[in-house]
């Protein structure tokens, strides 16, 4: 499987977030505790960009706050249930690349 280097895992700081490029798509990649997880920059209301606030993803538009680890909404206006779309990660020797994958999750989870 191909994977494209993003950044080096001592790149970003805990509670911090990393832009970056996903097939030409605007995407972040945060870290909260030392936990890598990355997202297309498009929120699930009307499509703003996110930022890290307190430990948690904002969209700089209307504010909606989403879970950084799951990408999943947890105020309005995001539509209740949804999520971010996610990407698929590979941590090696503190090398972060991402795998060309959207995660696809299921209503609820
Ligand atoms: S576009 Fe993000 S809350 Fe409206």
């Amino acid at each position: 499987m191909n994977q494209f280097f993003i950044a080096k895992t001592s790149d970003i700081k805990d509670g911090e977030l990393k832009k970056f490029k996903y097939k030409g798509r605007d995407a972040i990649l945060v870290n909260t505790k030392g936990n890598f997880h990355a997202f297309i920059d498009y929120c699930t209301h009307a499509g703003g960009s996110l930022t890290m606030e307190n430990c948690k993803l904002k969209c700089v538009t209307h504010y909606a706050l989403f879970n950084p680890e799951t990408g999943n909404a947890e105020t309005l206006p995001a539509p209740e249930g949804s999520s971010l779309m996610e990407i698929k990660l590979k941590i090696e020797k503190n090398k972060i690349y991402h795998l060309n994958v959207i995660i696809f999750k299921s209503k609820g989870k």
